[in-house]
């Protein structure tokens, strides 16, 4: 847990969608499942939510999926990409980190304090430090059976708090959480 952020007001949230068995992409990344189901989804909150935050910091193998999107998605937002093996970025307003320490240092350099978290494994690091407030999970009504989690293994239980739950369309749900801070936070 690193409270000298939390301290600095970091507030690093989480907009992700998952299959109903609680996967975020098939075992090659594919979101197939995903993309073309949501056609009358509605507002999902998603551009509110990203037009709230300053940054992002995005795991590499999310990078490596959007990379070949057609169309840069993040345009005008900082780009912190985390990852031991990436060796450059032509990404806009992109640097690489190595490691979250380096991650935090220049988040606070940068005096950016509200951050969009991306892909599972980040996501779950920030968990896991205590550094996620809020994750919104938007369910697909669909079972994949297998794929990348959302989630890691954790030590110990991560409390959350249900901010708000709904019913998207297509047969979507969508609910946002806060982070239950831990005791020693
Ligand atoms: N359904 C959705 O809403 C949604 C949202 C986002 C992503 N996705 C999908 O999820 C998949 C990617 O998820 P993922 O679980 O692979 O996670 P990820 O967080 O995107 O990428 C994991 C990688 O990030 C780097 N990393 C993460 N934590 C690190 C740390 N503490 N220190 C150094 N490097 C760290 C590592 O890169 P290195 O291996 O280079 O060290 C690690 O292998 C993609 O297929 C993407 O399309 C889906």
């Amino acid at each position: 847990m690193n409270a000298r952020l939390k301290k600095n007001g970091l507030v690093a949230s989480a907009f992700l969608a998952t299959s109903v068995d609680g996967f975020i992409a098939r075992e090659d990344g594919g979101l197939d499942w995903l993309v073309g189901r949501g056609e009358t989804l509605g507002d999902t909150g998603y551009d509110d939510f990203f037009a709230s935050v300053d940054a992002l910091v995005m795991g590499r193998g999310t990078h490596d999926i959007v990379k070949d999107f057609d169309e840069y998605p993040y345009a005008g937002k900082r780009m912190l990409l985390l990852s031991t093996s990436l060796e450059t970025t032509d990404w806009p307003d992109a640097t690489l980190h190595r490691s979250l320490e380096d991650v935090l240092d220049t988040l606070e350099r940068e005096g950016i304090t509200r951050v969009y978290v991306d892909g599972g494994k980040t996501v779950s690091t920030f968990l896991r430090e205590g550094l996620l407030s809020e994750i919104t999970i938007s369910v697909a009504p669909v079972l994949i059976g297998h794929g990348i989690r959302l989630f890691d293994q954790f030590e110990s239980d991560i409390e959350l708090e249900v901010i708000a739950t709904r019913e998207l369309g297509s047969g979507f749900t969508q609910s946002t959480y806060r982070v239950v801070p831990q005791p020693e936070e």
